[in-house]
């Protein structure tokens, strides 16, 4: 795959692109579109912008390149699914970033890597001085208020975590924090992300990173109760449902990075960490109760319809498979996940 660099300044290229437009780009430049850049004519199989203007519809753009294949959604209910789990994580867990990472001094700067709507560093945000910077990455900025908007102290760049982190964050952060990325890890295998993680940390720089125990969570119900439809759509968002043939097909017609039909690695993270540059890892496990379990409950729904509109794409199949799992859950049945959170040092 190459790439190919456009260095004209952002207010020339908006004439000719829209951010929409580069994403994920295959075609021919024309030839007046591109004076400037390395790619006059040529076939474009990704793109990367390196703008002279940071300000591009009011955001900060480092970098954007390859095609997004992220397998949930970025509409405002899955922005809104964001914002609630953000809260019930906060809930669960009593802090935003682990008390075991030092926070007190002025200069400190933070990444929140896959930010998806930025919810944990704005709150993040509110507890920190204006010295304090905070970074916000993500593949896509589409759930992001405008630039104009963001706190003094909150910057927010378009990067994929699979490409070499912007040159100007290497090195450069005291506390990298990353969660819910099981959809973003590829083939078992959390050694690529962790890399650039590690090139945006600091030395004795600290990494905070939150999951979802998959392999753990559990349907649970009240005596008598069947939670039979809510263990397969759940199974369906983990992709471990490899008996069911229809499944199976769907997911290799969608030819969709969901390759975590194997979430192993998550139990292998803090050996993994200490392996790769990493000291002192600790994994923390959090459980709720069943007081809080329908509100979980239906975050985890709401995730699966984002994955079955985009993926499965078996409107009617879904549609009933959501009503069964509802009604399920309305009669004492509820999806169960454990939370784990790692917190580990950069040697
Ligand atoms: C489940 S959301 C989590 C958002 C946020 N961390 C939170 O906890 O609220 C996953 C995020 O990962 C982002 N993402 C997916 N693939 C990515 C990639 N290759 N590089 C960077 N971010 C990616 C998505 O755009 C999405 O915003």
């Amino acid at each position: 795959m190459t790439t190919r660099y456009l260095t004209k300044p952002v207010s020339t290229l908006r004439k000719s692109f829209t951010m929409d437009d580069m994403k994920g780009t295959t075609g021919i430049v024309p030839e007046d579109k591109c004076a400037n850049t390395h790619a006059t004519g040529d076939k474009i199989e990704s793109v990367e912008l390196r703008l002279n203007e940071d300000d591009v519809n009011g955001r900060s753009v480092e970098l954007t390149s390859k095609k997004d294949s992220y397998v949930l959604m970025r509409d405002c209910n899955a922005s809104t699914r964001l914002t609630a789990q953000h809260y019930l994580w906060k809930d669960l867990l009593g802090y935003l970033i682990h008390p075991d990472i030092p926070t007190g001094f002025d200069d400190l700067k933070i990444a929140d890597v896959a930010t998806g709507n930025g919810i944990w560093l704005h709150d993040v945000s509110r507890s920190k001085s204006t010295s304090a910077e905070l970074h916000g990455f993500d593949i896509s900025l589409d759930q992001v208020g405008p630039k104009a908007w963001l706190p003094a102290n909150i910057r927010m760049h378009i990067w994929n975590i699979f490409d070499e982190p912007p040159p100007q964050f290497i090195g450069y952060f005291d506390i990298v924090h990353v969660r819910l990325i099981t959809v973003v890890v590829k083939n078992n295998d959390p050694q690529p992300v962790l890399a650039n993680l590690a090139k945006l940390l600091k030395p004795g720089g600290y990494l905070q990173w939150d999951e979802v125990d998959t392999i753990s969570s559990s349907i649970k119900t009240v005596p008598g109760v069947s939670g039979s439809s809510l263990n397969k759509l759940y199974s369906q968002l983990k992709g471990n449902n490899t008996r069911d043939d229809t499944w199976v097909t769907l997911i290799e017609k969608s030819r969709v990075h969901t390759t975590d039909c194997h979430f192993s690695w998550k139990y292998r993270l803090t050996e993994i960490l200490d392996e790769n540059g990493f000291t002192g890892s600790l994994l923390y496990t959090y459980e709720y109760g069943h007081g809080l379990a329908r509100l979980w409950n239906d975050i985890y729904v709401s995730t699966w319809k984002e994955f079955a509109n985009n993926v499965l794409k078996t409107p009617r199949m879904s549609e009933d498979l959501e009503r069964k799992g509802m009604e399920e859950a309305r009669n004492g049945a509820a999806i169960m996940t454990p939370k784990l959170v790692w917190v580990t040092r950069k040697e």
